[in-house]
């Protein structure tokens, strides 16, 4: 309830009863002891907490930064701890996995059944010859396979590159060909609003022109008909039901440094980055997180309504609630299919506690009334979370009232693919403001700086960036330690710079604000204008193209593009049309833009640089401010 105390603005302060079942009720006592000795806070949680086949002998090794390495010397595999060291306890059968497909389908895993899967499809991609460091690329719908190709590679060393079940032809292809993976694992189609997405013609396309797979392996989701290659696509049911498919295959002792994944994330170029996590550090980087954050506790049902294929479900859907030995959901398909309540039926059925998700779904979902989730029982609740955006007040009002009955705390937490796990959150003790993701999680410092790097006063927008290391850090670009550092590490020399901008309010609460870069987020998906740019571009009728995001009430952000056409071409409607659907063929539907305007010049500076300032005040109809730099 809100009421007055020391902090300013609306606050929500928890209930004394939240506070004390809280895995961690003390973020100040924990939060000094961090800042006082991070590596030996870690190191005791990492001790406490995991099993290592061996000790490390650094806790943290600064002495390569921003190269940073952590449990340096330490032999784990983050499976062992997700699901093996289960199995002698008496989590052996509990239930680690809940599915629900958009057609109402059923599948349930305990940690017994899950075990035995992931150890079966390890050795056939053993048996492949898939090997430690090999790269193996998955594109699949929400279905279990996904989340079991994904802990069969980590199982045997080989690292997963998942590529979003909504993404395209040549965003497809672009990362398999980026990490040369010899393997890419698919299925027959995904189910969305109750019509197949044809994952596996998007695959073949993407093939044509990336020689490394050699083999590509079909789960059969849809039972639709398709086209498969002799000689390289195999069906994952025939290798499942083959000798080869042994339930007995060992775990892979890794090292705490060597790589997990890869996850590749738009930034300010064209080229998708390649995100790197390793077994160790991310491993208890994101279970500490979860466990404070979410509080999760063994009678707990957890839903994070993200997509495995986004880094908020590899740690939040894939890895941490398995770490934690918890129970957890994954549906399938479209939040209001068939009907408004899908979710808030998913909900009240599976009888969840904490459910995590963006704000764009609240804001899609607050739309069509309090009718929709009040006609279900939504009590078991009691711990709600957001991600991916600033959640605007009114969606967490509504949010926390409609859905939380005004007794849920929302933890709205700031986090990027490139740091793994929760920076900026509150945790459950924490009062909370609306649209505020609070407080840096315990040992993270933060700071927000002016252009010449020096912190700016309470409420003053600046850059937000981050001053300590932590243990689920990103180790660097795939192929590129070049850009990690020039990215990253160089605007501010020795702070990890976020590529956001926020604001800190006099109690010391962070407000992010947005990006500063050219990425966009829409839907809370993640954008780089240059991708859409060069989707444009490629089209034979378009010269060149400029992409904006400007806001939309349910998406935060949707893409507006101008195009200039190439000579003698016509601007037409029916071009408009043509051209959104290139850029879904291209890099995917979420990627379509909402607007094209067809221009004759674009506002450049004299270097070349198109200035989005400008077209983002023409699109929305505001001063186009200062021009001085303009090249016309
Ligand atoms: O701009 C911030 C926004 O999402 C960006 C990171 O996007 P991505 O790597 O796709 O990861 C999304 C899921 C972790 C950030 O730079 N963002 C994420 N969470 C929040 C947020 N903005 C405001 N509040 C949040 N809670």
């Amino acid at each position: 309830m809100a009421r007055n105390g020391d902090l300013t603005g609306e606050v929500h302060y928890p209930s004394q009863d939240i506070i004390r079942q809280a895995n961690q009720p003390d973020y100040d006592r924990i939060n000094q002891a961090m800042i006082n000795d991070l590596a030996g806070e870690w190191g005791r949680i990492a001790k406490e907490e995991f099993e290592w086949f061996e000790p490390w002998q650094t806790t943290l090794d600064s002495s390569n930064a921003p190269f940073y390495k952590w449990f340096v010397g330490g032999k784990t595999n983050i499976v062992y701890n997700a699901l093996d060291r289960h199995l002698d306890t008496w989590r052996r059968n509990k239930v680690a996995l809940l599915w629900e497909g958009e057609n109402y389908d059923q599948r349930t895993y305990t940690y017994h059944q899950l075990h035995r899967e992931v150890c079966r499809f390890s050795s056939v991609l053993r048996a492949m010859g898939v090997r430690k460091g090999d790269r193996v690329t998955i594109y699949m719908g929400r279905i279990p396979e996904l989340m079991i190709s994904m802990l069969a590679c980590a199982k045997i060393g080989a690292v997963h590159s998942v590529v979003y079940g909504g993404f395209s032809v040549e965003a497809l292809h672009g990362r398999i060909e980026d990490s040369q993976s010899k393997v890419a694992i698919t299925a027959d189609g995904a189910w969305l609003r109750g019509n197949v997405v044809q994952l596996k013609d998007i695959m073949d396309e993407a093939l044509q022109r990336a020689p490394t797979v050699q083999t590509v392996i079909v789960v059969k989701r849809t039972g639709q008909p398709v086209h498969m290659e002799p000689g390289r696509d195999l069906w994952y049911t025939d290798l499942m039901n083959l000798p080869i498919a042994a339930a007995d295959c060992f775990t892979e002792v890794m090292d705490a440094e060597d790589p997990l994944f890869l996850l590749y994330t738009s930034g300010t170029t064209g080229k998708p980055k390649a995100i790197m996590h390793t077994h160790g550090g991310y491993m208890v980087g994101v279970a500490t997180t979860l466990k404070w954050v979410f509080d999760l506790k063994d009678e707990d049902t957890w839903w994070c309504a993200a997509d495995p294929g986004w880094i908020t479900g590899h740690s939040y859907i894939v890895y941490g609630p398995l770490l934690l030995g918890a129970t957890g959901l994954l549906y399938e398909g479209a939040p209001n299919h068939p009907f408004p309540d899908r979710w808030w039926d998913i909900a009240e059925r599976h009888g969840i506690t904490v459910l995590y998700t963006a704000p764009t779904a609240i804001r899609g979902l607050m739309r069509f009334g309090d009718a929709w989730p009040n006609r279900h029982d939504l009590s078991r609740l009691r711990l709600l979370g957001s991600v991916g955006e600033p959640i605007n007040p009114e969606a967490w009002r509504w949010y926390h009232r409609v859905i939380g009955n005004g007794n849920c705390p929302i933890m709205d937490t700031w986090w990027q693919t490139e740091t793994g796990h929760f920076m900026i959150t509150p945790l459950p003790s924490t009062p909370l403001k609306p649209g505020s993701a609070t407080k840096p999680f315990p040992g993270v410092q933060v700071d927000v700086l002016d252009e010449d790097g020096n912190p700016v006063g309470p409420n003053e927008e600046g850059y937000l960036v981050i001053k300590t290391p932590w243990p689920g850090m990103l180790r660097t670009i795939y192929g590129d330690p070049d850009r990690y550092v020039q990215q990253y590490w160089s605007r501010f020399p020795g702070m990890y710079m976020t590529g956001d901008s926020a604001r800190r309010d006099e109690d010391g609460y962070i407000w992010v604000i947005g990006r500063v870069d050219d990425v966009i987020k829409v839907s809370g998906y993640r954008l780089g204008t240059a991708e859409i740019e060069s989707a444009l571009v490629s089209h034979p009728s378009v010269a060149e193209a400029a992409v904006i995001g400007v806001p939309d009430e349910v998406r935060g952000s949707v893409i507006y593009a101008y195009c200039i056409l190439r000579a003698g071409v016509e601007p037409t409607q029916k071009l408009v049309e043509i051209l959104r659907d290139h850029v879904g063929h291209e890099v995917g539907p979420i990627a379509k833009p909402t607007t094209i305007e067809f221009v004759n010049s674009l506002p450049k500076t004299r270097s070349g640089k198109i200035m989005r300032r400008v077209l983002k005040a023409r699109a929305l109809g505001l001063p186009e401010g200062d021009l001085s730099t303009l090249e016309e």
